[in-house]
């Protein structure tokens, strides 16, 4: 299994505040990999870290072998990262089609766009019928299920999710959970950080548990929902 992404001794800071203290990663080709942790553990500072979106304080950030820190962030679109940020961030004044449109401006095979979209349309029967529509009139729901179509549409090589079942119907989120673990099984490498715990270690390989700006253990998501601690902390069970 080759190394996709190697995360070593990375800090991120606010001014004074440390959100990230030194914790190390790894994500291989193909996995499916998921970040728990409370709210506040520092889920999304690594995030936004690993997609550009926040300079590291230290450390360093891999991505198929070459150090990525503080790479402009168009330069890690064209690179292969995808980041479905948390609260979504679809172009609220242009329709569907046009955010999805956005997902693939670094694209020029239009014939694999064309099976992109039709694919995501598939995922989605909700975004083809509303193409035309404005995505700041969609639902909650639906303005998640547009921001993955829009990062798929870019045929990244690494997905990262923030969130994606935050605020959502549990119809909404088991919808939103088959396609990404759809996507996976296709063979994209995913890393989905999430707060619901029990989903996200029934749909990943592995899991890191991340506490307080650390990680507390890493373990296959398997081992995750049977650990005590786990359960303890994360799954609301005492045993
Ligand atoms: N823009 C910011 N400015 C200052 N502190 C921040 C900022 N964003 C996050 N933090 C702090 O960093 C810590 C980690 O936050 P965050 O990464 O959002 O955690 P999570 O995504 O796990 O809920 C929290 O203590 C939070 O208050
Ligand atoms: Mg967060």
């Amino acid at each position: 299994m080759s190394t996709l992404l190697e995360v070593k001794e990375l800090v991120v800071r606010y001014g004074g505040i440390e959100a990230v203290k030194g914790i190390n990663l790894h994500i291989h080709q193909g996995e499916l990999v998921t970040l728990i942790g409370a709210n506040g553990a520092g889920k999304t500072s690594t995030l936004n870290a690993l997609a550009g979106l926040l300079k590291p304080a230290s450390g360093e950030i891999r991505f198929e072998g070459e150090l990525l820190n503080s790479s402009p962030i168009h330069q890690l679109i064209q690179r292969g990262l995808a980041l479905v940020p948390e609260g979504r961030g679809v172009f609220p004044r242009l329709t569907v089609e046009e955010n999805l449109a956005m997902g693939a401006y670094t694209r020029k095979d239009k014939p694999g766009m064309r099976a992109d979209l039709n694919q995501v349309f598939e995922s989605f029967p909700r975004l083809q019928e509303r193409r035309q529509q404005k995505a700041g009139t969609l639902s909650g729901g639906e303005q998640q299920m547009l921001a993955i179509g829009r990062a798929l549409m870019g045929r990244p090589k690494l997905l990262l999710l923030d969130e994606p079942s935050m605020g959502l119907a549990p119809l909404m989120v088991q919808t939103i959970f088959s396609v990404i673990q759809r996507v996976a099984k296709e063979g994209m490498t995913v890393f989905l950080v999430e707060q619901n715990a029990r989903l996200a270690l029934q749909s990943a390989q592995r899991a890191y548990v991340m506490e307080g700006g650390m990680i507390r253990f890493n373990a296959s998501a398997n081992e995750c929902l049977s650990d005590p601690r786990v359960r303890l902390a994360y799954l609301g069970e005492d045993s």
